[in-house]
Parts: C-alpha cells; sequence; structure tokens
C-alpha cells in the first residue's frame, strides 16, 4: 500500500510513517518542515516539503505521492504556544485541503488524526466535567478553544468526505501522546498532582498509537469512524474509581463500565473491537527501561 503521512517530521507522524515502513508499505511523508538537501542517509523516507494550508502545495504533494491512503497528522498540537487565530486557521485549513485534494484525487482512505480535546472538556476555557467517565465515542462534542473547535471540525470535514465521495475515513482521538524520551520528565508532576483532572488521568503511547494508525489505515471500515486512542491505564496507577471520588467530590459524573480497575478516564474498547487494537505499553515499563 501506498502512504503519505502529513506531519511526518513531528512525533505521530515520525512514529506513524517508521511504522507502515515496518510493515512493508510505501511511505512518503509530508511536513512543512525544511528537507535534508543533498545525499540521503540510509533509512530516510521519501519526503515533500508542503504547506498544507495552501491548496496548490497540498494537492501537489497528493499527486507526487499518488497514496491509497493518507494518514492526516500535520497540525498545531495545543492552544498553547500560537495565537488562537493561527491554531484554528492552521488545522482547520490543512484539513480541509487534504480533504478537498482526496475527493479530487481518487484517495481511497483517509485516517485523520483528531485529539482527545475534540469533546471539549480537555482544554475547555469555562471548564466544564463530561456527562460521564470513562468517556468514550459517544460523548457529545462541546468544543471551546480554537484547537479543540479545529480538531472536532476535522471531524466534521471526514463526515463531509464521506458523504459526498467514495473515501472511507477513520478519525483517531488520541490522548496526551508520550514518546519513549517523554516519560521521564513528563510523568512525575502528574503523578504528584492528580488534583490536575483535565483529561481524567489518560496518555497514549506514540508507539501503540502508530499500530492503531496502520490498523486503521488497512482495515475495511465503511463510511467514518471515530475511535479513541488512550492506555488501558491511569498513569496515576490508582483505582479510578478512587480518583474520581477524591477529586471531583460531589461533582463527579455518574461511572459507566471500567475495563479495569486502574483504567484512565477514555474508554477504548471501540479500538480494540473495531480494529483489533491491543496496546502493549505503559508508563511503569517506559520508566522502568529509561
Ligand atoms: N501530541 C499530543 O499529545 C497530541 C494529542 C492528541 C492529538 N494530537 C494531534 O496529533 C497531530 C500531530 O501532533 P504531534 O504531537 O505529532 O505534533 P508535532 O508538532 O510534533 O507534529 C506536527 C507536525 O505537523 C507539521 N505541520 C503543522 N502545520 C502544518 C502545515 N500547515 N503544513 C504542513 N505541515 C504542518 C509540523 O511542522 C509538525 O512537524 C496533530 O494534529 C495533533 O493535533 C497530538
Amino acid at each position: 500500500m501506498r502512504v503519505l503521512v502529513t506531519g511526518a517530521q513531528g512525533k505521530v507522524g515520525s512514529f506513524a510513517a517508521k511504522a507502515f515502513d515496518a510493515a512493508g508499505h510505501k511511505v512518503v511523508g509530508v511536513d512543512i518542515a525544511s528537507p535534508a538537501y543533498g545525499p540521503q542517509p540510509a533509512g530516510i523516507l521519501p519526503y515533500l516539503r508542503a504547506d498544507l494550508t495552501d491548496f496548490g502545495a497540498a494537492i501537489g504533494a497528493v499527486h507526487a505521492a499518488r497514496p491509497d491512503v493518507i494518514v492526516h497528522a500535520a497540525g498545531i498540537p495545543g492552544p498553547g504556544h500560537d495565537p488562537a487565530a493561527a491554531v484554528f486557521a492552521n488545522n482547520t485549513l490543512a484539513t480541509y485541503n487534504i480533504a478537498e485534494a482526496v475527493l479530487h484525487t481518487g484517495v481511497a482512505r483517509v485516517v485523520y488524526i483528531s485529539s482527545e480535546t475534540a469533546p471539549g472538556f480537555v482544554t475547555a476555557e469555562r471548564p466544564f466535567i463530561p456527562d460521564y467517565l470513562p468517556v468514550d465515542e459517544a460523548h457529545p462534542r462541546r468544543p471551546q478553544d480554537p484547537y479543540a473547535l479545529s480538531k472536532s471540525l476535522g471531524e466534521d470535514i471526514c463526515d463531509a468526505l464521506v458523504a459526498r465521495s467514495d473515501a472511507t475515513a477513520v478519525s483517531i482521538r488520541p490522548s496526551y501522546v508520550w514518546a519513549p524520551r517523554d516519560y521521564a520528565h513528563v510523568l512525575s508532576p502528574l503523578q504528584e498532582h492528580p488534583d490536575r483532572h483535565f483529561n481524567y488521568w489518560s496518555y497514549v503511547d506514540v508507539e501503540d498509537l502508530a499500530d492503531l494508525i496502520v490498523l486503521a489505515a488497512t482495515a475495511s471500515t465503511a463510511g467514518h469512524e471515530v475511535v479513541y486512542a488512550a492506555q488501558p491505564d491511569n498513569y496515576v496507577g490508582r483505582p479510578f474509581a478512587t480518583l474520581v471520588a477524591e477529586v471531583l467530590g460531589d461533582a463527579a459524573p455518574p461511572l459507566r463500565e471500567l475495563d479495569q480497575e486502574d483504567c484512565a478516564g477514555i474508554r477504548t474498547a471501540k479500538a480494540r473491537t473495531l480494529l483489533g487494537w491491543a496496546p502493549q505499553r505503559s508508563w511503569r515499563q517506559r520508566l522502568a527501561a529509561d
């Protein structure tokens, strides 16, 4: 299979590109970042530079790569470091242009990297508590900030794409994405402050996420499916029901089925049953290996 991975120089895109390559697929990466010119070291994957907010550049990259599937991971990955309008404009327009390029070139399938923020509560400017925990794909979307809004609109763009074309799509909503090198510095401040319950103690390992992206790209699901991606355990290492009771008290929403005692606030049963995802890594294993 030929795969075009957008955002290939970034965290999610680079691990996804490696996973496709390891599985024997032909991968082309695209990103706004500079290419390395001159002789390429062994193992470097084909790369195109394009600003995907420019429709000409987006469709040019898709024409050049002639992919069967596009994994769209390019985007500004949070609301905190750019002006709000820049986050909204970059993410929304890049996703629209990719969908438009898919429509005009007949690409069969898109895997859109959405976000756990799409339902709104993780990055809300006026905080609110989800209707229930752990959340699943049926939870309503109520995005407030420009980042969550851009990720939520990306899912709407996928809905529109499959309605007006023969393309199929899967939106993956990763939790907080950690690469192997991230664990040592990200984990301890979060473990010391479980009261910071922004995503209800969820995370996803970038290598397990890359496995899910390959599964989503190679599956034959129809229409547009949305799946969450999170590790089975919470990063605090304590029973979920206890954390919710201690941190949220009377404000705690109803608890739904818990897949394990130390689960996190995101349920990933759909990714497991629909796509056969079986995440392997955990923060304990990553810290022990460090
Ligand atoms: N990192 C997380 O915790 C997290 C969680 C949930 C969802 N996501 C989503 O995953 C995707 C990838 O995030 P990441 O963590 O790899 O971020 P990253 O910043 O490491 O990588 C994103 C890449 O996209 C590229 N890019 C941005 N705008 C572009 C444009 N207009 N044209 C071409 N390339 C562009 C950047 O140059 C960068 O290399 C994003 O869409 C983000 O919203 C990330």
